[in-house]
């Protein structure tokens, strides 16, 4: 019996959200305390493809004419494979919460077209997985830029920009992140095709804020680069201005910015979509435990501490 694994982490993005719609470019990183994992096994001949979630309890035999990403996902490794039937189970687990801004449905798409071509021994690499998942991606989100998948695929930091190259980034130090949960879901398909009204309403405003948007996450590349804690953190915050013009903030998420703020963090913004779901506070590592109590105290569902190595 063969039985082959994968993983995929979670993400976040840390600059030029929404903005990398526009083609901005955007900034973002791995989440690797939380991820995705499958475990393909041979399964009885006859048996099909079993899927076994044990992150909702369900076990149900997948339906590869259904548009259900994960049934799609594994019909397009299946025809890239050329292969027509497989008796398999796939068991899946994921630790990333759902619709909060971590990327948990690109990370289960790409756990499960890695765990399945491993074990079909097919030679896919990242570039071309990366750019399956883009296409389950579209199911979940419309419109998305494609940073999601690119982070969660390379599991690099990385440079975004639409229809161009994508760059992998290193810092000049070690980065302390706290990413904190408000707890509230957004669907970031609402949120994206509100601020596009907005932009169709008030293009020359828009713009202008793109613009600011573009020359912060600039800024923010060579402060990372250079290991400037205090530079990227005020970018951060600058960021965080300007998504609030945008109006993809909520109330719980500029008070868990705030909340970041009056403890004693370098920088936070919200991530994401918005409207909900994360925001990412930059903080020394010594401060890292007592912001998070704070984070928690005024209402956080989670906090996941994530550091990024230089
Ligand atoms: O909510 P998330 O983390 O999936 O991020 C959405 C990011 C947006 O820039 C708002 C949309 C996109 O497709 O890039």
């Amino acid at each position: 019996m063969k039985s082959v694994s994968a993983t995929a982490p979670g993400k976040i993005i840390l600059f030029g959200e929404h903005a990398v719609v526009y083609d901005v470019p955007a900034i973002a990183i791995p989440v690797p305390g939380v991820c995705a994992q499958v475990l393909v096994s041979t399964a009885p001949r006859g048996t099909g493809i079993l899927l076994k979630n044990l992150s909702t309890g369900q076990m149900s035999a997948v339906d590869l004419t259904s548009s259900d990403p994960i049934a799609r996902m594994i019909r397009t490794v299946l025809d890239f494979a050329r292969v027509g039937a497989l008796d398999v189970t796939l068991t899946l687990e994921s630790s990333i919460p759902i619709a909060s801004g971590l990327g948990s449905g690109a990370a289960v798409s790409t756990a499960v077209a890695r765990g399945l071509s491993r074990f079909l021994d097919l030679a896919l690499d990242d570039h071309a997985l990366n750019g399956m998942v883009y296409e389950i991606e579209k199911m979940h989100h419309g419109t998305p830029s494609g940073i999601d998948n690119t982070v969660i695929v390379f599991e690099q930091p990385i440079w975004f920009q639409r229809e161009h190259p994508i760059e992998m980034l290193s810092f000049g130090a070690e980065f302390t992140f706290l990413v904190a949960d408000t707890g509230m879901s957004a669907l970031t398909k609402a949120v994206v095709s509100d601020v596009r009204g907005f932009y169709d309403r008030h293009v020359r405003f828009v713009r202008s804020v793109l613009d600011e948007i573009a020359a912060l996450v600039v800024a923010a590349r060579s402060a990372l680069a250079r290991g400037d804690a205090v530079g990227v953190g005020g970018l951060m915050f600058a960021n965080h201005a300007l998504l609030q013009t945008l109006s993809v903030s909520s109330g719980e998420l500029d008070l868990l910015v705030g909340v970041a703020r009056d403890a004693g963090a370098l920088g936070a913004k919200l991530s994401g979509g918005g409207r909900g779901g994360n925001m990412i506070a930059l903080v020394c590592s010594a401060d890292a435990q007592r912001i998070s109590d704070a984070l928690y105290k005024a209402g956080a569902v989670r906090v996941i501490e994530t550091v990024l190595r230089r």
